[in-house]
């Protein structure tokens, strides 16, 4: 199954790369979805000649990209992203998303907020009727996350710190809490709730009407 979803990720990444048009600033995801998205992009920009820049949503997907040559730029110094492309977790039927599976999940949402337009690129292995006991990832700050991961409990959340006693740290500092609800919640509601808890700095879930989702069932 999993030579499947790879062979999904490939087809889906590659009808998302056909839809970049030259000159655009362009934000970028992580994953391996988005790895193969870059593998792909990377050939067209050569076969082409595009002139395209790129904004990286981790440390990771930057890492990545930096071989194959790509224009990157910082995101303080750019003023509109064109077209952001990233994977996902999760999608119920809703179109609301889970991201962070990665550990990365806020800049990933700011690279969003500022695009233009948003293009998901998922496996079929990602579509779920709801997100009861799916994994929700919270980036907490480190400073007092014992009492953070009770706020959170206390919402019905629960679960535990990525890492445990080595604790998986974000590019922006944080801890991850990996939690999670046994029953169904609404998306909109719960992610301003959690969002509200002081040591709070982003939770997994995205809820939007303008992604642009693109799968292969192949
Ligand atoms: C990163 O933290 C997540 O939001 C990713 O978008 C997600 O994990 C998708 O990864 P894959 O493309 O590897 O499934």
């Amino acid at each position: 199954d999993k030579s499947k979803n790879l062979e999904q990720k490939k087809a889906a990444a590659f009808r998302a790369v056909q839809m970049v048009q030259d000159n655009l600033i362009v934000g970028l995801g992580s994953g391996s979805t988005m790895q193969i998205f870059v593998d792909l992009i990377s050939e067209r920009i050569k076969r082409e000649r595009l002139h395209l820049s790129f904004v990286p949503a981790s440390k990771k997907i930057e890492k990545y990209s930096l071989p194959f040559g790509l224009n990157l730029l910082d995101i303080n110094y750019v003023d509109r992203i064109d077209i952001a492309f990233d994977g996902a977790d999760r999608i119920d039927e809703q179109n609301n998303l889970i991201k962070g599976g990665g550990g990365s999940l806020f800049r990933e949402r700011q690279i969003l907020d500022m695009a233009q337009s948003r293009v998901i690129v998922v496996d079929s292995s990602k579509f779920v009727s709801n997100f009861a006991k799916e994994i929700i990832p919270i980036e907490i700050v480190p400073y007092n996350y014992r009492w953070t991961v009770h706020k959170i409990n206390l919402l019905g959340f629960i679960g535990n710190i990525r890492g445990e006693a080595t604790p998986f740290m974000t590019d922006n500092g944080n801890y991850i809490y990996d939690a999670y609800n046994l029953n169904n919640f609404d998306v909109t509601e719960t992610y301003h709730s959690l969002k509200l808890v002081a040591g709070v700095v982003d939770v997994g879930l995205f809820k939007e009407n303008d992604y642009q989702i693109i799968y292969s069932h192949e």
